[in-house]
């Protein structure tokens, strides 16, 4: 199959890109290189021993989007490329809504003038808010607190409505709880910019001597450490579920919404602790308040996932942190 790839030279996308040609796939990556860097398609080549095309183009330039599908033949569409911090989408909420809804409006206008009809998209937990049970469903109610978590729910609504117009169409929605870790080659991994914002980025900081302490957002919540507890899910096994996805959009048409997490929640103290064993070295830390906006506790139903695609996480949280580990060291400045 020829697969088209946004926002492919990203952190998810690259271990997507790494699967599908693994599995033999053909695949083209267009991205703008605004959070990435062209280097990473050496580096998937020098993973997969095979070369994906990139296409440097913003997914906001319809007329060089259309000529990308009037050239190309694509059996089926997996859409990471957004933008994606939580913090600068409170900032700057245009450039959020421009970019995030704009390229996706893009992308499913020219897939519908090619008739491409299959289409994997990127959603996240954000879309449940405080959520209204643990674990989280996918029939749980939505809400979002920020606008980075609306532009996920807004293309949500998008895509059903396309889908219900388009009985053709073929959607699967991936929401995401928390990716970390790096591929086994310490080749490919997250590149956070400026100070970053999610935990293990930061650990990894702390750990290679960039950060002097984790600052540890509260230990007051109601979790048995009183530290906020996550669904971390390895990218290695949050790639494969995209397959699996691409798989399922193959068998139906319509549209589903499914969580991709491991169904366990870790606390923060947790992670810092599996990371000290991956590092070799105790990480100092300190507890401050709340950061606003969090949750305490966040972890995925994984039923639909395994029912309706087949597909369940293998790694842990030591394996993601070796990892990372690897990564950091192999990477102290990331891929720029
Ligand atoms: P990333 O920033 O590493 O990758 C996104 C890529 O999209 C980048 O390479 C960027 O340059 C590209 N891009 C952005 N806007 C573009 C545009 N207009 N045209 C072309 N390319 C563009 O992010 P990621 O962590 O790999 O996330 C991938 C997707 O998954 C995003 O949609 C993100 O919102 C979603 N997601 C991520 C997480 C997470 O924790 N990483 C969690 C839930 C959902
Ligand atoms: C954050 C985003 C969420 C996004 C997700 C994945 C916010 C409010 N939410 O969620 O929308 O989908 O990332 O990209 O930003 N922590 C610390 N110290 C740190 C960093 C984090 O103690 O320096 C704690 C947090 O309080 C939280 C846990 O670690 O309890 C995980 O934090 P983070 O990695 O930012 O992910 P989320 O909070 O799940």
């Amino acid at each position: 199959m020829h697969i088209l790839v946004t926002g492919g030279t990203g952190y998810i996308g690259s271990h997507t890109v790494v699967e599908l040609l693994q599995q033999g796939d053909r695949v083209t990556i267009i991205d703008n290189l605004y959070n990435s860097s062209k280097k990473v398609v050496d580096r998937i080549e020098a993973i997969t021993k095979s070369r994906p095309d990139f296409v440097k183009l913003d997914l906001c330039d319809q007329d060089k989007l259309e000529n990308l599908f009037k050239i190309s033949v694509f059996d089926a569409v997996i859409h990471f490329a957004g933008y994606k911090a939580v913090g600068e989408s409170v900032e700057r909420p245009l450039m959020y809504y421009r970019n995030n809804l704009i390229s996706t409006l893009n992308l499913l206008t020219c897939m519908k003038a090619h008739q491409v009809t299959k289409l994997v998209f990127s959603s996240s937990a954000t879309v449940y808010g405080q959520p209204e049970r643990i674990p989280m469903d996918e029939d749980c109610r939505l809400s979002t607190t920020n606008p980075y978590g609306t532009t996920k729910l807004m293309i949500e609504t998008i895509l059903s409505d396309v889908a219900k117009a388009n009985p053709e169409f073929s959607f699967v929605v991936l929401r995401y709880f928390n990716p970390i870790g790096a591929h086994k080659s310490g080749l490919i991994g997250e590149t956070p910019q400026g100070i970053p914002n999610n935990l293990t980025p930061y650990i990894a900081q702390v750990a290679t001597g960039q950060r002097d302490f984790l600052r540890v957002w509260g230990n007051d919540y109601d979790t048995p450490d009183g530290t906020g507890v996550r669904d971390y899910i390895h990218v290695v096994d949050l790639a494969k579920g995209h397959l699996k996805a691409l798989d399922y959009a193959n068998t139906r048409t319509g549209i589903d919404f499914i969580n991709l997490g491991t169904g366990k929640g870790y606390s923060v103290l947790q992670v810092l602790h599996a990371f000290e064993k991956a590092c070799g070295k105790q990480l100092p830390y300190q507890i401050l308040e709340r950061r606003p906006g969090d949750i305490a506790t966040s972890y995925a139903s994984t039923k639909k996932a395994e029912e309706v695609l087949g597909w369940k996480a293998q790694y842990d949280i030591d394996r993601m942190c070796v990892d990372l580990w690897r990564f950091a060291t192999q990477n102290p400045k990331g891929i720029r």
